[in-house]
């Protein structure tokens, strides 16, 4: 199998520290490896599977040479340098919302849809951290008995705005404590002790960019029918790592709890914690620093009878959210030879 050069674009931040970190767990063979910030982090260094790397200025010249670029930089940065790197014949595998609803762009969940990766031109998505653990938990339920319609509420920790996000929950959280006054900055209110039910920008039909996002890569990934009617709110929770959903879902067929249950407890990238009796549920401190998506208060939905279910389900969104798929669709595109 030939041996990609990969460049890692946005090395510093949450997502891209965590790509690294993957990297070396997950044994990711490359031939050379490239570290891109944006100039305020150039020169610093960083070490990589014991060897040490300096940060460089991401360049268009710096994508000479280089296969594969795993890009979490923001959206600005990755539609500035994905003609670059197409054009030298790289591919990108982007984290941002840059290309995720193009149409020649696949947008992949690594064991749900990697038939997908074979249509690339170059740009591979990875999907918003919501819809990724969300669908790993939804496509065995889907097997089973369709998909009709669903409404997912989402609890999204800070860590998913990015590292000033992480910090401003500290300082506000201190400040707080300390009865002093604090003016928010990544967030449009206080997220200490508070809940915020905006993420991203609203629309035009009074849903944020976020919940949208949700709506429609859902759709994409899955390939649902165009009659498939799904609504989200995303709220913003004082909560350092990991997205938590409560998901209510109504079938074309019936579905019961128990072959919902046995469904996802045989489910790729799934692991159910569903024992109320035992008080046994997952929580966002539970899936930190872990790959599955936990799956677990599976009932029977009482709006929608027997062919309704919900449940709760959680997962780092830094890992599976971003980092981890980003690292799972390197390998399955190397493997695959898609490079
Ligand atoms: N956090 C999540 O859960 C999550 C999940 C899915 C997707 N994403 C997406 O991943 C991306 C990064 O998120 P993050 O949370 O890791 O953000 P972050 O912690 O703020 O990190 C941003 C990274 O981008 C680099 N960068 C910024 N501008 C650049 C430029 N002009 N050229 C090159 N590099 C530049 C920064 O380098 P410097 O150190 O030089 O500033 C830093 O390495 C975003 O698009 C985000 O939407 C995040």
């Amino acid at each position: 199998m030939k041996k990609p050069n990969i460049a890692v674009l946005g090395a510093t931040g949450v997502v891209g520290r965590h790509i690294l970190e993957i990297m070396q767990n997950m044994h990711i063979e490359y031939e050379n490896l490239k570290l891109l910030s944006s100039v305020k982090s150039a020169g610093t260094k960083m070490t990589v599977n014991g060897r040490e790397y300096t940060l460089e200025e991401a360049k268009p010249e710096s994508f000479d040479d280089v296969n594969i670029v795993l890009a979490s930089a923001g959206a600005s940065t990755s539609k500035l340098f994905a003609p670059e790197i197409v054009k030298r014949g790289g591919v990108l595998i982007d984290n941002s919302s840059a290309f995720r609803m193009e149409k020649d762009v696949p947008l992949v969940i690594v064991g749900m849809n990697d038939e997908d990766l074979k249509n690339h031109k170059g740009i591979i998505s990875n999907p918003n951290c919501s819809t990724s653990q969300l669908i790993l938990a939804l496509k065995p339920l889907h097997e089973l008995a369709k998909i009709k319609r669903m409404i997912v509420t989402t609890y999204q920790s800070v860590s998913g705005a990015g590292l000033a996000a992480i910090n401003e929950l500290k300082e506000n959280t201190k400040a707080k404590l300390e009865n002093k006054d604090f003016t928010p900055v990544k967030f449009v209110q206080p997220i200490a002790f508070n809940v915020i039910p905006q993420i991203d920008s609203f629309t035009e039909n009074g849903y944020t960019k976020e919940e949208m996002k949700v709506v429609n890569e859902t759709k994409k990934i899955m390939h649902l029918d165009s009659d498939v009617q799904i609504s989200c709110t995303a709220a913003r929770v004082p909560v350092f790592v990991s997205h938590s959903e409560a998901v209510d879902v109504e079938f074309v067929e019936n579905i019961s709890v128990v072959e919902a249950r046995n469904a996802l407890s045989n489910s790729f990238g799934v692991t159910v914690v569903d024992d109320i009796d035992n008080m046994k549920f997952p929580t966002a401190i539970q899936a930190e620093g872990k790959d599955p998506v936990y799956v677990g208060r599976i009932r029977q939905n009482l709006a929608f009878g027997n062919k309704g279910l919900s449940f709760w389900c959680v997962g780092d969104n830094l890992r599976i959210g971003a980092a981890l798929n980003t690292v799972r669709i390197c390998k399955r595109v190397t493997e695959m030879e898609l490079f």
